[in-house]
């Protein structure tokens, strides 16, 4: 028989003043409870959960059908809204109850791979190959709530500050990023490719010439890249370009938009958000995405080992090592032997030979109790470290110290329970504009190469001061994660192929690549900047997880799968001829991962 929908209500909508009215609801068995001749069912949909009951006040057909009810099966329920004998404080509906007239098992299902109650830890793969299972889950739909709320906020606001959401191609050329480019052959221009876009970089650019003035836009951006907990290959930026601005203006509109969402999305006010130099930045946190939610600041200590003949010290101070540490107070008991080796495991990665560290005591243990008494005072002065605090140090080349130490400063803190609730923003100002990639020998852009040095800097320009260029660019960091990221950009034509130059373009080779742009910029470019916030990022953060897949509906593992779908796979070998596309190597085995 055509079932007809006639929901009344939602599920999480009754409350006392629905009683003695007669309801229909459809939705989901999150909990089933039969015991001769009585039964519960707990019925989910979108809004919330309540429960239906069948007992003496029910026709027998009700009882008899809410038995073969399972779990997650679809249900109708038509019934009488009625106060509950036994209220439960728990859920919003627990004042009530629907005493069930009638009950119609809409849809079936097997029996369930996983408990879906949101207390049972399942298996995170299990969870993505089963994702409209997994999405069911109150946790989950909330957060693609939060979501859709903030990407109407942000809509609004924009539109009334003058933006206007303008879309850009997906099928396009390489946008330089950083990162490899996702590629898709041309069936038409045999042998050809498009790049799916790692950002709307040069078509945002390119719109500010085509005298757009304000530009916005919520927008897919592809990277293949290595992945990890904050990273996806497929994210959402929010994309924003400005003309006729000053970095200033930029980063005042960027901290209205994250002072709306915090407002709006996470109740949270966030007052004035200070601006710290990329120097300042890796001076004390050794890392140019600063965590503000706890100390633990690095501090350089070369000078105070100077005069040390601790072997790791020397050598390491000897072949132009960095020294840096940091020191945990009042953590002695907690910061075990175990807890040590596993921190020294985790500074290796960054590709430091080990960690060094001392309990502060008397006397002293670990490692640094080897160091020369005086040296150990200088130590222990520099840290104010008493009895039961903890000191660890690296040693090795700049960037592994930084890295090695900036980031065990943060796990070390997390471990630890030393960060405070809520959130911590920064700007982070005036990074170096090129690096020295010396695989290459030549200078690669820190930022992407259409960043404009600082006014002050851009005389400097294929001079020996190159590597004291400094970015008009900023990041905007929160607890840690880099939430977004821009710069003013450059106007002047012959500026931008100075940039390229720098890079080691030929003028050819950037005209192939970038002609595009440099013809535009030819055309009248007005001065302009940007920014793109991290969109996923930005939700993770508010919805207070620290896995970005749990803000994504279909998101893909950390090996770029997607275990519901099973993309990527293998295609028809006839798509590949019409291509004139072929493989070089077969197909890896199911479920290994590439990158292995
Ligand atoms: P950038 O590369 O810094 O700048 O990216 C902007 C912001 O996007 C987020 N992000 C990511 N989020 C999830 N997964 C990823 N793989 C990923 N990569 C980046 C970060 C980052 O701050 N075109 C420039 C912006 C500009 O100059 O206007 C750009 O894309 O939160």
């Amino acid at each position: 028989m055509l079932q007809t929908i006639r929901r009344t209500h939602r599920c999480g909508e009754l409350r006392p003043d629905h009683v003695g009215q007669r309801v229909l609801i459809q939705g989901w068995a999150q909990s089933t409870r039969a015991m001769g001749g009585l039964s519960f069912l707990l019925i989910r949909d979108r809004s919330g959960v309540v429960q239906a009951v069948c007992d003496e006040r029910s026709p027998t057909e009700a009882l008899a059908e809410s038995e073969k009810v399972h779990l997650e099966y679809t249900v109708e329920i038509e019934g009488v809204v009625a106060m509950r004998a036994a209220p439960n404080p728990k859920i919003p509906t627990g004042l009530v109850e629907v005493v069930a007239e009638r009950i119609t098992i809409l849809t079936r299902t097997p029996p369930l791979p996983f408990n879906l109650d949101g207390h049972t830890t399942v298996n995170e793969d299990l969870r993505l190959q089963y994702r409209y299972l997994d999405l069911r889950r109150p946790e989950l739909q909330a957060n693609l709530v939060a979501r859709h709320r903030a990407s109407l906020a942000v809509r609004r606001y924009m539109d009334s500050e003058g933006f206007v959401e303008v879309e850009t191609p997906i099928l396009t050329k390489a946008t330089p990023e950083g990162a490899r480019d996702y590629l898709v052959p041309s069936r038409v221009h045999k042998g050809e490719w498009y790049a799916l876009p790692q950002s709307p970089q040069l078509f945002k650019q390119i719109l500010m010439v085509a005298g757009m003035d304000r530009y916005f836009q919520i927008v897919k951006c592809f990277r293949d890249e290595d992945l990890r907990a904050d990273r996806q290959p497929e994210f959402t930026q929010i994309d924003i370009e400005m003309s006729f601005v000053r970095r200033e203006n930029v980063m005042e509109l960027a901290t209205n938009v994250v002072r709306l969402l915090w407002k709006e999305i996470g109740g949270h006010e966030v007052g004035e958000i200070p601006v710290m130099s990329y120097t300042e930045a890796m001076d004390r946190f050794g890392v140019d995405a600063p965590d503000l939610r706890f100390g633990l600041e690095l501090k350089t200590l070369n000078e105070t080992v100077s005069e040390t003949t601790l072997p790791i010290l020397r050598s390491g101070m000897d072949s132009g090592g960095l020294v840096r540490g940091f020191c945990i107070s009042g953590q002695g008991e907690k910061i075990t032997r175990k807890v040590l080796d596993a921190w020294t495991l985790f500074v290796k990665r960054y590709g430091l030979g080990g960690l060094l560290y001392a309990k502060v005591g008397e006397p002293w243990t670990g490692p640094l109790s080897k160091l020369e008494a005086p040296i150990q005072a200088k130590l222990a002065e520099i840290f104010g470290a008493k009895a039961g605090d903890v000191i660890l140090v690296g040693v090795g080349p700049n960037s592994n110290v930084n890295a090695g130490m900036g980031r065990l400063r943060a796990a070390a803190a997390k471990e630890l329970g030393l960060v405070e609730a809520g959130f911590r923003f920064v700007w982070v100002v005036d990074f170096p504009g090129f690096e020295w990639d010396a695989d290459n020998s030549r200078w690669a852009a820190v930022h992407h190469p259409f960043t404009s040095p600082k006014p002050e800097c851009i005389g400097w320009l294929g001079t020996e001061k190159t590597g004291d260029i400094l970015a008009d660019a900023y990041d905007i960091v929160c607890n840690g994660y880099e939430i977004g990221g821009g710069s003013i950009r450059i106007h002047d034509p012959e500026v931008q192929s100075q940039i390229f130059a720098t890079l080691g373009l030929s003028a050819e080779e950037a005209e192939k690549k970038f002609g595009f742009l440099l013809g535009a910029l030819r055309h009248g470019a007005p001065p302009h900047g940007g920014l793109a916030f991290g969109f996923d990022r930005m939700i993770m953060l508010l919805c207070g997880t620290d896995n970005i897949r749990e803000v994504i509906a279909f998101p893909k593992t950390t090996s770029a799968q997607d275990l519901m779908s099973g993309a990527p796979s293998e295609v028809d070998p006839k798509q590949l001829a019409e291509l004139a596309v072929a493989n070089v190597l077969p197909a890896a085995p199911a479920g290994t991962n590439a990158q292995e």
